[in-house]
């Protein structure tokens, strides 16, 4: 599998997946993804899901890139002072 993928939200934008990949749909089938680096939409606005078209510029979508705040799990676990699974 190569050295994976790399998966990056881009701020006020979609996730732009880079490297070795498969996207699937949730019945397992291979959706093609057309080229090597995708976008895919997480505004939620997009008329090509699962892919990004652009629509989040005009509709105002607003995400940081990084995490605004660990996932509830993971914050507690680190006051626990123990790692967060994988
Ligand atoms: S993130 Fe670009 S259209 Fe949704």
């Amino acid at each position: 599998m190569g050295e994976g993928a790399t998966i990056t939200p881009y701020r006020d934008g979609p996730l732009i997946v880079r490297g070795d990949f498969r996207l699937v749909d949730q019945d397992g089938a291979e959706i093609d993804p057309g080229r090597k680096t995708v976008a895919l939409c997480r505004c939620g606005k997009s008329g090509i899901k699962p892919f990004c078209d652009g629509t989040h510029k005009r509709s105002g979508f607003s995400a940081p890139s990084a995490p605004s705040r660990p996932r509830p799990a993971a914050a507690i676990l680190h006051q626990a002072g123990r790692p967060a699974p994988d």
